[in-house]
């Protein structure tokens, strides 16, 4: 036996396996061929100039300046964990969706938790909306359940999402400030958008600066539906309950934390799941019908309302528990693609505008993100049930159909074929009316449910949200910003307005704003206002 010899090993498939000189595997290019020196490129001469035949410094460095793809649009900064949904009960009354039809089944699970503003290095702790993404491997295709920290959102409308975003994220000219919405676009944006104010009141709380991501809500924000096999549909909310309950940090601990670690939620999900101390959330339901919407105080298809729990207690349907880091960062947590448009059947959409936009926004910029049509290919996002259709080709394609036939219908009775009875089939509403761009007037009212968040609130708590207010409208430069704000606290909260205002330094308060969306006069500051400056 050679030494030639001892360093090959053939394994069961007749599969050559190379070992170096020190019993490491030896090093291939992606082409498997194997390297003999990986740390001097090939030179004529040990000083002289490069040669092109170096083909495996010129792979080396072609795979090197290719490896980084788009940072998502929003929700850049993100981080996930494996896991398992336990269903508690049959909810076959409600719904026809295989995973909430027998106790104690199991469906796996990929949750990815992400702050919304900041890049994709930014810190953890920044005051910001969390995300709270889950894609459920169901039976019948993966459902993905892609929610916030925060039960409503800024705008009620999907056509306003690039200016949100544009506003709350640095601005264009100067690139700053990363992550924070402590500045003048934020801000003013905000103060032009009366419909943000609800979700306002929420991100100036507690709520936005969590002490890590176990110890958070996730909510699904939109009325969804339950539809059974008799096609009766229930409106349905959706609610993660932390097991380990509610808890945030304030913003003194949150600028050192960042300071001092500015990974420390990454961090914390790392080391508690390593350690097998599994983070779990309980799924929760507010179901309704179609008599509660119509008489409830709020349109129910809003997504800046909350349903009171003390008006419609949630129930509890089953848990997630997180058990698994991923083995890789990059294939796992940054390429699993999230989409409001993956249901299984039993679930459907509500006519919320804003969920009809996202179920168009996530597709499309999961095609430009991921690089293709067949990103649903990458393990993280292929269902886990069996799946069959005829698409092929497409940059990347690994998935073809197999044999002569690739279209439907044919005559030689191959190929899968749809089924009305097992399909998803869309809940048959009875819709009707002009095309038109107008905003319902029962989206109207935007001042009552953040009044109602504020004072549910303690006083420490509030104390926190008129600092937070404080802090950050006294980064914002220009006056009129500063006073639009305060007009609007005047309709939620007298006592936030004048604290508020107080701070800033304010010798009179505005007018309460109009409810209804600021005309341009509106937008000059008041004469008799004056505004002491920083
Ligand atoms: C990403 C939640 C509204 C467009 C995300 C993510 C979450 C989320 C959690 C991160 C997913 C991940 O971890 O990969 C929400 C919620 C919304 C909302 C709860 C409102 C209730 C919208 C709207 C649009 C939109 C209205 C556009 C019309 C996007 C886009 C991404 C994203 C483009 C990036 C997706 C990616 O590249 O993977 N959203 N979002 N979102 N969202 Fe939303």
């Amino acid at each position: 036996v050679t030494i030639h010899d001892q360093q090959l090993h053939r394994g069961k498939g007749g599969e050559l396996h190379q070992f170096a000189e020190d019993g490491h595997e030896v090093l291939t290019t992606a082409q498997g061929g194997p390297v003999a020196d990986d740390q001097n490129t090939l030179r004529v001469g040990a000083r002289g100039p490069a040669v092109i035949d170096d083909f495996h410094f010129r792979e080396k460095i072609f795979h090197f300046d290719h490896e980084r793809i788009p940072e998502r649009v929003v929700h850049a900064r993100g981080y996930g964990a494996h896991g398992f949904f336990e269903t508690y009960e049959s909810l076959a009354a409600y719904t026809r969706a295989d995973l909430f039809q027998r106790p104690g089944e199991k469906t796996p699970a990929f949750v990815r938790f992400s702050t919304v503003a900041g890049n994709k290095g930014s810190a953890d702790l920044a005051r910001d909306v969390r995300g709270f993404a889950v894609k459920l491997y169901t039976q019948e295709g993966n459902w993905d359940l892609v929610g916030n920290n925060i039960p409503v959102f800024f705008i009620q409308d999907a056509i306003k999402f690039p200016d949100i975003i544009h506003a709350a994220k640095q601005e264009p000219d100067r690139a700053f400030p990363q992550a924070q919405t402590a500045h003048d676009n934020f801000w003013d944006f905000i103060s032009l958008t009366p419909e943000s104010m609800h979700m306002v009141m929420w991100i100036m709380s507690d709520r936005a600066i969590p002490r890590s991501f176990r110890f958070m809500e996730g909510f699904g924000v939109h009325t969804f539906r339950f539809v059974n096999d008799k096609d009766e549909s229930t409106f349905v909310k959706f609610h993660w309950k932390p097991k380990l309950g509610l808890q945030s940090v304030v913003w003194n601990e949150a600028v050192k934390i960042n300071g001092a670690d500015p990974d420390f939620h990454r961090r914390d999900l790392w080391q508690s799941i390593q350690s097998g101390n599994f983070p779990e959330w309980e799924l929760c339901v507010q179901l309704f019908d179609q008599e509660f919407a119509d008489n409830f105080d709020f349109d129910i298809l809003d997504p800046t309302k909350i349903i009171p729990e003390e008006i419609l207690p949630v129930r509890p349907i089953g848990r997630l528990v997180l058990d698994r880091m991923p083995d890789n960062f990059f294939a796992e947590t940054e390429q699993v693609a999230f989409m409001t448009q993956n249901v299984p059947p039993g679930i459907d959409f509500s006519n919320d505008p804003l969920l009809q936009g996202r179920n168009f926004s996530y597709l499309d910029t999961q095609l430009k993100r991921l690089g293709g049509p067949n990103f649903t290919h990458l393990p993280i996002n292929a269902p886990k049930c069996p799946f069959h259709n005829f698409q092929q080709d497409g940059h990347m394609a690994m998935r073809n159909p197999v044999g002569r036939t690739n279209y439907q219908p044919n005559s030689r009775n191959e190929g899968p074929r749809a089924s009305p009875v097992r399909g998803f089939r869309h809940f048959p509403s009875d819709e009707e009316g002009s095309k038109i761009r107008l905003r319902p007037e029962s989206f109207a009212d935007h001042y009552s449910q953040a009044r109602q968040f504020y004072i549910s609130q303690t006083p420490p708590e509030q104390r926190h949200i008129a600092m937070a207010l404080t802090f950050e409208l006294s980064k914002v430069e220009e006056p009129v910003i500063r006073e639009r704000m305060v007009s609007h606290l005047l309709n939620i909260d007298d006592t936030l307005a004048s604290t508020v205002a107080r701070k800033l330094g304010f010798q009179s308060l505005p007018k309460p704003a109009d409810a209804a969306m600021p005309t341009r006069q509106d937008l000059e500051p008041s004469p008799a206002l004056s505004i002491v400056e920083r």
